[in-house]
């Protein structure tokens, strides 16, 4: 699987990960952008490339790590306001982009974990496992039905087999965000020990998680060879996946990045 190649997990890797998702949610949004918004349309590449710029340099590791936190975070923050004035516009009915509300605000909450991540870096603040694997998947399991809803969102209706596995697939994750929303009550403060309904959590999150990003893959690979019918940016698959791979990489290694 070439595209796991360039992830390395170290702190470059990390500010490198959540530049790229960033700055390919900016170019996924630029599909979505009418020719009507020429305005939203300029604003949105100048942040796509300031954003593809501190990733090389991130990339490369090139440069003081604390410099490259403070950079990413400022770029990322602006383009979180930028994305949130926009959906506050699609809410008021006064842009016209094809971009879902819930694609926008999925785009906003992964632009405020970026920073919460960063922010986590520079404080070099310890957290404990049991609250690791419940801060990510409760993150991570509700972007991970997202994606899936977008996925079908996508895809062509005529794609009957194809949808309904999809769809079958969202209210399996859905199912899972609730739970573990139900566990962050459950598993109270301070969660000092991995309780073993906990664990047996996290062990389900991550074999189902592993499927996730393979079927993402495989679709990735129908979609390049233009075999699936949708609408779906060609990247767009292979960007979910290093998403669902992120998600069980940080619950096997109890931490949270
Ligand atoms: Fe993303
Ligand atoms: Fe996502």
């Amino acid at each position: 699987m070439g595209y796991m190649d360039n992830y390395e997990r170290d702190a470059y890797g990390i500010v490198a990960f959540w530049l790229r998702s960033n700055l390919e949610h900016g170019q996924f949004f630029d599909r979505e952008i009418s020719h009507h918004e020429l305005e939203l349309a300029r604003v949105n590449q100048s942040m796509v490339q300031n954003l593809a710029g501190i990733w090389q340099r991130a990339e490369q590791k090139q440069g003081d790590l604390t410099i490259l936190v403070n950079e990413s975070q400022q770029a990322i923050s602006e383009f979180q306001n930028f994305l949130t004035l926009g959906m506050g516009k699609a809410l008021r009915c006064q842009v016209i982009v094809s971009a879902p509300v819930a694609l926008m605000d999925h785009m906003i909450r992964e632009a405020e974990e970026s920073n919460n991540v960063f922010n986590l870096m520079k404080s070099g603040g310890h957290v404990l496992v049991s609250d690791s694997v419940l801060h990510e998947s409760s993150f991570w399991l509700r972007q991970m039905a997202d994606h899936l809803a977008f996925v079908q969102h996508y895809l062509d209706p005529t794609n009957y087999e194809l949808q309904d596995k999809v769809r079958g697939m969202t209210h399996k994750f859905e199912r899972l965000f609730l739970q573990a929303n139900a566990l962050n009550t459950i598993v109270r403060k301070p969660r000092t020990e991995m309780l073993p309904v906990l664990n047996a959590f996290r062990q389900m999150v991550i074999s189902e998680t592993k499927d996730l990003e393979k079927f993402k893959l495989e679709l990735d690979a129908l979609i390049k060879q233009c075999a699936a019918i949708t609408t779906a940016p060609p990247d767009l698959l292979e960007h979910l996946a290093r998403e669902a791979h992120h998600l069980w990489r940080n619950l096997e290694e109890g931490m949270i990045s």
